[in-house]
């Protein structure tokens, strides 16, 4: 077996968590050793279409050995329903899934919530492994048992406990996360950081309480004392009890933002990021938190951007109302004393609860003017035959950076842009096909180097025809200075554009091209 990083002790058994690069890879193996010896079960894959298109195939491979199909459906919050779980159920059992068979959960929260809760009703209850791939499912929502989907009036409020096999964190994942699910897991480890682990508050305070630029070092360890931390409170009380209660600090507030935005215009993270700064300025006023600590933490929360939101201060109130019917009239504030000192409260004035809504509506709008419209542009930079051998294949033509160094170069002026790229390189053509078509919903738009296909690949052509996501030709060399083989491209007339001679500029001029039309 391969040793777990971690693990989740709960009385009736001990729960194996992974955290590694590269887990997925390993998929089947891991799975394997938490299966008895001579059992082989078949293996449903449940994941939305984004992570499909890029770890799909990965995960099939590295379960090889089992017979594993996969129901894939589209990505978002709106999935978590019964319509989803439904169809889901419908599918498991016309298909013949066995009580002994295995569902894995591929994918962020919505995955996981409504994979453990298909596993823990269908016939009774069957087994099931989580595979979180956001920095939110890796830190919280795969941890811990708790399943569910969402009510139409109000999230999370049909679900089950139903633990799952193992827990399995691949973190080369977290690589492709787009910029506001980072932020929104970033939220929930800051968050247990204030809670629990005061070591790990003092590195966000030194790096940044946004994740997604922390050096790869530092945030391996970040995601598992993050981990540990929920880990304990779930052993100390698996089924919500009282401690696990703790989890919902700067939830109150957040949770108030999401309902008067109606839960469009916040992640989830950015609403807890703001709750977190107003529980700080209730918890000076009720539980005596010094207020130059409480000013410490919030300079440090502020630093995380937000969309700007005018919401008045009695939508607010009125949010926290409905909360505090829902909870028998008493709505039950998790607040700080210090970092690592939470306390529950039930009795904090009204008037303290208001003025921290008021400084919560100043944050509000202050918020980013461009709410990260522009920013979420994903490109795929497509690399063909023997582009692999840049550096070495006659560096007079071609320059002498490798394809590595070329596609490091892009990701970098990507990062500058707010691009969110992607780099595949293949020499096959049906794999480039296969490619331009599984990516066609993921990306905005597509930089499409097809090297020598290009003059002659009418079934790369058909496959650009086929899609309505821009593709940009770009050549490192002019095409139209060298062989006349090479001068003609059967593929310009389908692509918006052909960048030819320009050598890595023309991948550049290419970013700036989509990011403009988007
Ligand atoms: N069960 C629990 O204890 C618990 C705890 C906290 C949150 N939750 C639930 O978790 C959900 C939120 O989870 P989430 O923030 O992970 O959302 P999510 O599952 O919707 O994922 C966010 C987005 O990122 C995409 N994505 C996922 N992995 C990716 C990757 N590696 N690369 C690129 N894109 C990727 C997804 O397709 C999706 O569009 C909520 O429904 C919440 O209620 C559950
Ligand atoms: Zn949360």
């Amino acid at each position: 077996m391969i040793p777990p990083e971690l693990q989740l002790a709960l009385p009736e058994r001990t729960i194996p968590i992974w955290v590694q690069d590269g887990a997925l890879s390993r998929l089947g193996t891991m799975v394997r050793s938490v299966l008895s010896e001579k059992e082989t079960p078949r293996i449903t894959i449940l994941t939305d279409e984004n992570v499909a298109a890029l770890y799909l195939d990965e995960a099939i491979n590295s379960l090889k050995d089992f017979h594993t199909r996969a129901i894939v459906f589209p990505p978002g919050e709106g999935e978590k329903q019964f319509a989803r779980l439904r169809t889901i159920l419908d599918e498991l059992i016309s298909e013949g899934f066995q009580r002994s068979d295995l569902l894995v959960g591929l994918g962020g929260g919505v995955v996981t919530d409504i994979c453990g809760f298909a596993a823990s009703i269908l016939y009774r209850g069957v087994r099931w492994v989580a595979v979180p791939t956001t920095l939110l499912g890796m830190s919280d929502a795969a941890i811990g048992g708790k399943t569910g989907i969402d009510h139409a009036l109000g999230k999370n409020l049909i679900g089950t406990f139903h633990q799952p096999q193992a827990i399995i964190a691949d973190l080369d994942m977290l690589k492709t996360l787009p910029e506001r699910e980072w932020r929104s897991g970033s939220a929930e480890v800051a968050k247990t950081a204030l809670l629990s682990t005061p070591e790990l508050w003092q590195e966000i305070q030194k790096i940044s309480p946004d994740f997604s630029n922390w050096p790869q070092e530092e945030l391996q360890s970040a995601i598992r004392v993050a981990m540990r931390g929920k880990i304990d409170i779930v052993e100390a009380d698996e089924r919500e009890q009282n401690q696990r209660r703790l989890l919902n600090l700067g939830h109150t507030f957040g949770h108030a933002i999401e309902v008067a935005t109606n839960y469009q215009a916040f992640r989830h993270g950015e609403a807890v990021f703001l709750g977190l700064r107003a529980m700080l300025h209730l918890s000076v006023r009720a539980v005596g938190l010094p207020s130059e600590e409480a000013h410490a933490i919030d300079a440090v929360l502020a630093k995380v951007p937000h969309p700007a939101a005018e919401i008045s201060i009695d939508q607010i109130l009125s949010a926290l109302e409905h909360d505090k019917k829902k909870a028998h009239g008493k709505l039950h504030w998790i607040l700080l004393k210090a970092v690592e000192q939470p306390v529950i409260v039930d009795d904090v004035k009204d008037e303290w609860v208001r003025e921290a809504a008021e400084e919560l509506v100043g944050y509000l709008k202050e918020g980013d003017a461009a709410p990260f419209g522009n920013r979420l542009s994903r490109v795929l930079v497509l690399n063909g035959p023997n582009l692999n051998l840049l550096g070495e294949r006659e560096p007079e033509v071609y320059g002498s950076q490798t394809l590595q160094e070329l596609e490091e170069k892009i990701r970098r002026r990507a990062e500058q842009i707010d691009v969110e790229i992607l780099c595949r390189q293949s020499n096959h053509e049906g794999e480039l096909i296969d490619l331009l078509q599984r990516f066609r919903h993921w990306a905005d738009g597509i930089i499409f180097n097809p090297g020598a296909f290009t003059h002659t690949s009418i079934a790369l052509r058909d496959a650009i025809a086929a899609i309505d996501t821009p593709v940009i030709e770009v050549h490192l060399s002019d095409i139209s200075k060298r062989e006349d083989f090479r001068r003609q491209s059967v593929l310009s007339p389908v692509c918006v554009r052909q960048i030819s001679g320009k050598g890595i500029s023309g991948y550049f001029e290419a970013l700036e091209f989509l990011a403009e039309q988007k």
